[in-house]
């Protein structure tokens, strides 16, 4: 989604803005610009990618120590120079960068029409400069905390005035903005990722908040003009981390991360001598943990598989009723939230607006909420009540795959711990414990299949529909490979409860079409063998994930990968890798951008 970086100091600033953008690109974006005050305010802007930027601004004169720049995903009006921010009023006096949306921008313009302002591009961000422009009287931050009275939506704004020419004023509204603090030099930024390389001292703005950037500092007030205090923050990610680190794709160096990952996830909160886990981000004590009548977990996107994985294993071990909801499903209907019912908000960029407010209105109804997030200090992680981090560090590829297997380990680990203050016995609690500390190798063996599976992905490179089956706890990652797939390759893919077949998909089966199946050695493995011998009889491909060892499915499938033994419930974690793979490789044969693909977004900051 849309980014912002502004800087003002005693630097030039350019190539600094320029390079924020870059790193703000994994959100998706489809055109940048960028304003520097030298003497005016200058604007340059490019469709497509931030080396159009950089050819459209080479050779220009974009000195200055005061600038912000952003990169659009556009939502009112289709991607090209006019609509990508920066926008100004019509003097240039005035330019802005936004990200959300202005609800009333219709109404705001036709009453600036009306006085004499006229407006170029097709956007709801530009009726802000204008507004600025209109009500300016010598004071930008003053100006800016009056126009937002008049402004209905949300914001993460970033706002320069010609004649205040080393001041950045910011205002945040439902569209994250952080502020980083360096030697006469003051940063800010839509994500901290923009601003590491130059700062690793940060404050979250929360929604309210106006800040005024300076070279000499940085004031946060209310848009009443209320002064308030922010903490500082001290970033531990470093920007190695947000790098490809050798590999060609950051998608491909995130799937290869998960041994680690995942054992970064589970490191410290696990007491294998107890059989027992150690969540003290929950800040629950062990009544407060056996009185939990019912879980409901929201989510979108990949953590809302992630949230059904948690609703089989919580369901099947602890016994507690768990309910799993599209976030932007819930937060528009009108929910049953009785005593006793903990919301658990899944996100890992913790700034999914649809997550966000869901969590709100659960907190609203009476939940109490906790969240699973990535992002350390992200909004979803700031407002909930209390929570766990998923340790899966900066994941950079839309397509999350790193994420995802980290938030399935801290909810085998929430599993066990309220399993184990229920039924759960000593020794179960132990054996779960000892095979989560083998997954990781056991991801390793199945990484070394890789150039297996790149074979497999050049033979269904080029068709047109793909589907994915599975039962019980391979369901959900049926749904995940599937969504992978469509994710970057653009091949439509259904995933689908195996035995569901029958009542739809099963029309669609014919020798083009093929059918991936999740068949490791369950409860469920009889049934789903039968499913393979409807998709065989009707001469469909069969692409299988089993077992190690394991032979009928095998024989009846066109292509077999084979993943270690572990318990059902870990099973999954073993599972996604193949898929993840399969979409990687099909993807880049299919001549893809893997790590940013088209039309989708990392962080969507809007509904
Ligand atoms: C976007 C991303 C997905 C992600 C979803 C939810 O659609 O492209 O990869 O799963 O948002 O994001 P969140 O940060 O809340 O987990």
């Amino acid at each position: 989604m849309c980014g912002i970086v502004g800087i003002t100091g005693n630097k030039p600033v350019a190539d600094i803005l320029i390079n924020g953008l870059k790193r703000l690109e994994y959100r998706g974006y489809d055109s940048s610009g960028i304003a520097v005050s030298n003497g005016g305010l200058n604007i340059f802007k490019a469709k497509g990618k931030i080396s159009e930027l950089e050819n459209v601004t080479r050779g220009e004169n974009l000195e200055g120590l005061t600038g912000i720049a952003h990169t659009r995903w556009a939502t009112h009006g289709p991607p090209n120079v006019i609509n990508a921010h920066p926008h100004c009023d019509g003097n240039c006096d005035v330019v802005i960068v936004h990200n959300g949306i202005i609800e009333n921008f219709t109404a705001l313009k036709t009453r600036l029409a009306a006085s004499g302002h006229e407006f170029i591009s097709d956007t709801d961000s530009e009726v802000l400069a204008h507004l600025i422009s209109e009500y300016y009287e010598g004071c930008l931050e003053d100006t800016v905390r009056k126009i937002l009275h008049l402004v209905e939506g949300t914001y993460g704004l970033a706002v320069m005035h010609a004649d205040e020419p080393e001041k950045i004023v910011a205002a945040r509204l439902g569209s994250p903005l952080v502020v980083g603090l360096g030697e006469e030099c003051n940063y800010l930024a839509s994500d901290v990722a923009a601003i590491l390389g130059e700062t690793k001292r940060v404050l979250y703005l929360k929604d309210g908040d106006v800040a005024v950037l300076t070279p000499d500092g940085v004031d946060v007030t209310s848009i009443d003009n209320v002064p308030l205090s922010r903490e500082i923050n001290e970033i531990n990610w470093d920007l190695d981390q947000i790098q490809k680190g050798g590999y060609p794709h950051f998608m491909l160096k995130e799937i290869f991360e998960q041994p680690k990952t995942i054992r970064d996830s589970f490191r410290g909160r696990i007491l294998p001598e107890l059989g027992d886990m150690k969540l003290d981000g929950l800040e629950m004590s062990d009544t407060e943990l056996r009185e939990i009548k019912r879980i409901v977990i929201l989510a979108c996107g990949t953590s809302w598989h992630a949230a059904l994985l948690g609703e089989y294993l919580i369901e099947e071990h602890a016994g507690i009723p768990v309910e799993v909801e599209y976030a932007s499903e819930f937060r528009y209907r009108s929910p049953v939230i009785e005593p006793g019912t903990v919301c658990f908000v899944i996100s890992q960029s913790g700034e999914t607006l649809d997550t966000l407010e869901a969590m709100r209105e659960a907190r609203r109804r009476g939940a109490k909420v906790l969240g699973l997030t990535n992002v350390v200090g992200s909004t979803i992680a700031r407002e909930s009540d209390a929570g766990i981090y998923i340790h899966a560090g900066p994941e950079i590829g839309v397509a999350s795959t790193k994420a995802f297997t980290s938030q399935v380990t801290i909810l085998l680990l929430l599993t066990v711990l309220l399993a184990r203050r229920r039924n759960m016995s000593l020794v179960r609690g132990q054996r779960i414990i000892k095979e989560l500390e083998l997954i990781p190798e056991k991801i390793n063996k199945i990484l070394e299949q890789s150039d297996k599976i790149l074979e497999i992905a050049k033979v269904y490179k080029d068709v047109a529909n793909f589907l994915y089956l599975g039962r019980g706890y391979n369901f959900p990652i049926a749904l995940e490979g599937a969504l992978k797939l469509k994710e970057i390759s653009y091949i439509h893919a259904e995933g689908y409860p195996a035995a569901e077949m029958k009542h739809g998909p099963i029309a669609l089966i014919d020798p083009d079409m093929p059918v991936l199946v999740i068949s490791t050695s369950d409860g469920s493995y009889q049934k789903i063998k039968g499913n393979v011998q409807e998709v065989k009889a009707r001469e469909g491909k069969i692409i299988s994930i089993v077992s190690e060892g394991e032979k009928e499915i095998s024989e009846m499938s066109d292509h077999v990968i084979e993943i270690p033994e572990s318990l059902n419930m870990l099973t999954p974690l073993l599972a996604v890798i193949p898929l993840q793979l399969l979409s990687y490789h099909i993807a880049l044969l299919r001549g893809e951008n893997v790590d940013q693909p088209r039309n989708l977004a990392k962080s969507v900051t809007v509904e």
